[in-house]
């Protein structure tokens, strides 16, 4: 996926290789990434044998870190993301639906990342819909700023940033940036995640009735049966859309 070099913290970010197009090949956009302001995101790259090493090593590496603190024996559903940006690019705010390390090859960044759960940042409505649903689009207003914990990025270096933990990226000026992440899933991000997109559709389904549920992670809020639910609700869901396509 590519798009141009954005400007602006509050752009969806889920949406930016279709709203904010280049108008260039990719290959036009790779020889020009010094000049052009684009923003390059590579999916996946461990798929390629030059990078399926290095997937395996970060594997490992963040296994033995999961049991270091407790976590989990290995990580799940781990996957790459490369990012090429041409100098100043800017990643707007928003978070991953994953547990994160971002690592820096080439150029500098500031990454600013914010706690999770801080509802002066992200409010429980987001982070449900966000987590839902893809078309969503993440809140900014500079008030926010002040909650940010800010990091200088430079070659070399990594960062773990936190299931849930809102961020935004602003790249440095002298070069193009070349970075690195890896995503993946524990057990635990995996029952917020439930827990969240059952809340979503709580949500929804009470608003008529005047009612809301709690929200995840907080005193009382079930998640362990809301999690536990999830595969339930998905498979309703899942016969659902196949019997109402039976009638279309
Ligand atoms: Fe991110």
């Amino acid at each position: 996926m590519y798009s141009k070099g954005l400007s602006d913290l509050g752009v969806n970010f889920d949406r930016a290789h279709i709203d904010h197009h280049n108008g260039l090949s990719i290959e036009e956009t790779i020889e020009q990434i010094r000049t052009t302001q684009s923003y390059i995101a590579v999916r996946g790259p461990e798929h390629h044998p030059s990078f399926r090493e290095l997937h395996r090593v970060m594997c490992e590496d963040i296994g033995k870190l999961m049991r270091t603190n407790g976590t989990g024996e290995r990580p799940d559903s781990a996957e790459m993301w490369l990012f090429i940006a041409s100098p100043g690019a800017l990643t707007p705010f928003h978070f991953d639906r994953f547990s994160n390390f971002l690592l820096q090859f080439r150029g500098s960044k500031e990454v600013a990342v914010f706690k999770p759960w801080n509802d002066a940042v992200i409010t429980p409505q987001q982070y449900e819909a966000y987590t839902a649903r893809s078309d969503r689009q993440m809140v900014w207003s500079e008030d926010k700023d002040a909650f940010a914990h800010k990091f200088r990025f430079h070659p070399g270096q990594a960062i773990h940033i936190p299931f849930l933990g809102g961020h935004y990226v602003k790249n440095g000026p002298e070069d193009v940036s070349i970075s690195l992440a890896i995503f993946y899933d524990t057990e635990q991000t995996q029952r917020f995640k439930h827990a969240l997109v059952v809340n979503d559709l709580l949500r929804r389904r009470l608003a008529p009735l005047g009612l809301q549920p709690s929200a995840v992670n907080s005193p009382g809020s079930l998640d362990w049966l809301k999690s536990g639910s999830y595969p339930w609700i998905k498979s309703v869901a899942n016969m659902k859309s196949r019997v109402s396509a039976l009638w279309q």
